[in-house]
Order: structure tokens, then C-alpha cells, then sequence
């Protein structure tokens, strides 16, 4: 997406690791989307990326030592971290992790980094023991208290072919947040509120007994974070689920259980500009709850009767007073993708409509990946190719924020 807003100026090092190729791709977005780079290439990045191929993608610069003669004096250390705007370590290896938790000033990056007065966005990438570790975790942690902030990294097949946490972020997730970080800037004082549903519902039969289903919550707590790092006020309303989440700054989280329950929560967080529902709310719930265990011995049969659950994507939507200005509903759809989420967002008058094929088992339920339409009133698609579920959050709310912003 072309974004005339931005013109920012970034700094990126390139650190030594086999993920450095894929920074070439990262770049080609960057320059297509207006920001001027200019790059540092750690002696041990160099192994893995040339500076010639560096610099005729970015069309600028590439800084390799401390003590060149050719570049001090025309941009030196502290120079290059004040020309910036942010700087990124792509990939960021194990031992730059290191260097820079302690503080180290032994080449070219790790002395910018000591001198930088900016933001500064790191991208591991290393084996999942090398992560793991607990001197890298250890070295994690520092960096996050001395306010580095961290892409990644995934989780997936590596490079040597082992799996676990460790992976760099894809370039286009790099691409996104670097934008998003912008955008939270033009958003400051703005005090935009968001609410997003995300995770199923239980429909208690009896005190031990429910009905419920296998969304993980996943998708819609990724848009309430990414949201909040944009700068939204959001309130994440969840249903039962296994995710580390906590409140955080501007993040609150509110948990539920029942449908009935998310629907109060939602309607006690209006006004908000945005409403974004990714629950899995079940359609369904028991019109006789009993208080006491249903016992087998009582019936030889059993038949469930079930009444209709209020459709809170629905009733949010047709509000008069405090409809949010841009409401977003998710559907699950198997087949006629379009046509079904269209007829969808028309019944139930939000104004976007996010779509997923629940046939592919690769993504959406209990998958860390997901690919979708976006799909507004007038029928305008936007699809967002498979990627992370963080990645697909962050492509929303930049759209999201986008569309408030007009
Ligand atoms: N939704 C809601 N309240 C409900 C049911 C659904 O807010 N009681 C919201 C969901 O959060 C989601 C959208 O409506 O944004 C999905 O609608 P739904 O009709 O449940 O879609 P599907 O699950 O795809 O339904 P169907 O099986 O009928 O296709």
C-alpha cells in the first residue's frame, strides 16, 4: 500500500545470520513506500548479503566499519543515529542481543546502538536452543526493560531445519509494524477507543457440562495489541482461553464466559471508534440451565433444547446512539467466500467484513496463520495473502486506521 503520510528516514543493520537475505525484500518495500534508508552491515552480516546488492536496492549508503576513513568525518557514528528516525536490526543474531544488553561498543553497529537516541526495533533470528538459552533469554529481558522493542521472532521450520521460536519475522511483518509505529505517532492525542471480541463462548447446561467451540482467541487478541500499538484506548472482551495475555498500557482486558456475558462487557465499553468482533460466539445456548449436575440415571434419552444466543456484531451494529464509526465482523466460511461474507455484513449492517475458508485446515482454528478477504459494504476486497496471525492484525489495523483517519 502507497502511504503518502510517511517520509521517514530509517537506519537498518544487517547482522550475520541466513535470514540477511530476506532484508533485501524489506528494503524493496521500504523504498517503495518512500522512506530513505541507509545501512550498516556487521562484518559477519557481510557472509550472507553484499553490500553492492544493499546499496543498489536502497540507493544509498552502506556503512561497514568503525574506523573507515571514507565514512567518518561524512556521517560518523553519532551522526548516523541522529540522521535517523528509528533504527532496525534485521536480523538481530544471538551475539548482537549480547553486545547490546551489555552495553558493548566493539564495531560499527553496536557503538550506533550505544549512541542512538532513538527508537530502536530489534528482529532476532537464531536457532530455537540459541533463543532458549537462558543467557539469550536472559539478555532478552534486559533489552526489553532498556526499552528495545522486539519483532518476532516466529515460530517455525529454521533455516537447519530444526522447529521452535527463533525464526525472523517475515519481511512484510517487519514492513507493517515499522508503518504501524508511524501511524501511532500521527495518532497521538487523538484518544481513539477500540473494542474487539476474540476467543469462543461457553453456554453452561449445568454447572460442569457446556457447549463451546475450538477458537483460540488468537486472531482477535493480536488486533486488540496491534491496535494498541497503534495508539487505540482497546478493550480486548474474551471468552475462555489459553493465551498469556495481561492487561497492558492502554490495553485492557476484559474476560467473559458466556455469550450473554460478552454482550454486557460490549455494551458497557460503547463509545468506542472501532469495534472489531472476532469471537467465535456460540449461536446456541440451553433454554433450561439446571442448577445440579444432570444426572444419566435420571434419562434414558437426552434431547438438548437450545434457543437462539443475541448476535452482538448485529445489535452493535443497528445501535442509534454510540454505533461505533467503523464496525468489523469476522466470517468462517467453507465455500462462496465473497458472496456468503457479503450477505453476511449486509444482515447484520457492520460496515467491513473479514472472511476466512475454515475448510483449510492450515489456517484459521488452532493455526498460528491466517489468510483472509477484507471486504467492505461497497464490495471492495482487499486480500491479505497467508502470513501470521500478528502480521494479519497489523495489515487490519492499519486499515482500520486508515479508514478513521479520512
Ligand atoms: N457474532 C456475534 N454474536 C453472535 C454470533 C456471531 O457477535 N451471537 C459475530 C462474530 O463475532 C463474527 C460474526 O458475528 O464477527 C460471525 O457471524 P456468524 O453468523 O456467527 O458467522 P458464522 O459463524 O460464519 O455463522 P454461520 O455458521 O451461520 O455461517
Amino acid at each position: 500500500m502507497k502511504n503518502s503520510i510517511i517520509t521517514k528516514k530509517i537506519l537498518l543493520i544487517i547482522g550475520g545470520g541466513i535470514a540477511a537475505y530476506k532484508v533485501l525484500d524489506l528494503i524493496r518495500s521500504l523504498k517503495k513506500n518512500n522512506y530513505e534508508i541507509k545501512t550498516i552491515v556487521t562484518k559477519s552480516g557481510k557472509e550472507f548479503i553484499t553490500p553492492l546488492s544493499i546499496v543498489a536496492l536502497s540507493q544509498n549508503k552502506v556503512y561497514e566499519n568503525l574506523f573507515d576513513p571514507n565514512n567518518e568525518g561524512e556521517m560518523d557514528h553519532i551522526a548516523l543515529s541522529r540522521w535517523c528516525d528509528l533504527i532496525l536490526v534485521a536480523p538481530t543474531t544471538a551475539n548482537l542481543m549480547a553486545n547490546f544488553a551489555r552495553g558493548e561498543a566493539n564495531d560499527f553497529a553496536s557503538t550506533v546502538i550505544l549512541a542512538a537516541n532513538k527508537p530502536i526495533f530489534l528482529a532476532p533470528a537464531m536457532n530455537v536452543e540459541m533463543w532458549n538459552n537462558p543467557a539469550n533469554q536472559e539478555n532478552y529481558k534486559k533489552l526489553i526493560k532498556f526499552k528495545y522493542k522486539f519483532i518476532g521472532p516466529d515460530q517455525g521450520e529454521m533455516a537447519c531445519g530444526e522447529f521452535g521460536v527463533g525464526k525472523m519475522s517475515s519481511p512484510d511483518e517487519i514492513f507493517t509494524t515499522i508503518q504501524n509505529f508511524f501511524l501511532s505517532k500521527n495518532f497521538l492525542n487523538k484518544n481513539f477507543k477500540a473494542l474487539v471480541t476474540a476467543g469462543p463462548t461457553r453456554e453452561y447446561l449445568d454447572p460442569v457440562r457446556f457447549l463451546s467451540n475450538e477458537s483460540s482467541g488468537k486472531q482477535g487478541f493480536e488486533i486488540a495489541k496491534s491496535l494498541n500499538e497503534i495508539g487505540f484506548k482497546t478493550k480486548l472482551i474474551i471468552g475462555p482461553n489459553s493465551l498469556d495475555i495481561k492487561d497492558q498500557d492502554n490495553l485492557e482486558i476484559i474476560n467473559v464466559s458466556s455469550a450473554e456475558e460478552m454482550f454486557e462487557a460490549c455494551k458497557e465499553s460503547l463509545p468506542v471508534d472501532v469495534a472489531v468482533f472476532a469471537a467465535a460466539v456460540a449461536d446456541f445456548k440451553s433454554k433450561n440451565y439446571k442448577k445440579n449436575k444432570i444426572k444419566k440415571q435420571d434419562h434414558e434419552n437426552f434431547s438438548l433444547d437450545l434457543e437462539k444466543n443475541i448476535d452482538i456484531l448485529q445489535f452493535i451494529s443497528k445501535q442509534n446512539i454510540n454505533r461505533p464509526k467503523l464496525v468489523v465482523g469476522f466470517a468462517a466460511e467453507t465455500e462462496n467466500l465473497i458472496e456468503n461474507a457479503h450477505k453476511k455484513l449486509l444482515s447484520k449492517h457492520c460496515d467491513w467484513m473479514v472472511v476466512n475458508n475454515v475448510a483449510d485446515k492450515s489456517i484459521g482454528f488452532n493455526s498460528d496463520f491466517n489468510e483472509v478477504f477484507l471486504i467492505s459494504k461497497n464490495k471492495d476486497i482487499v486480500k491479505f495473502d497467508k502470513a501470521s496471525k500478528s502480521e494479519i492484525a497489523k495489515r487490519l489495523s492499519n486499515k482500520i486506521f486508515h479508514s478513521l483517519m479520512q
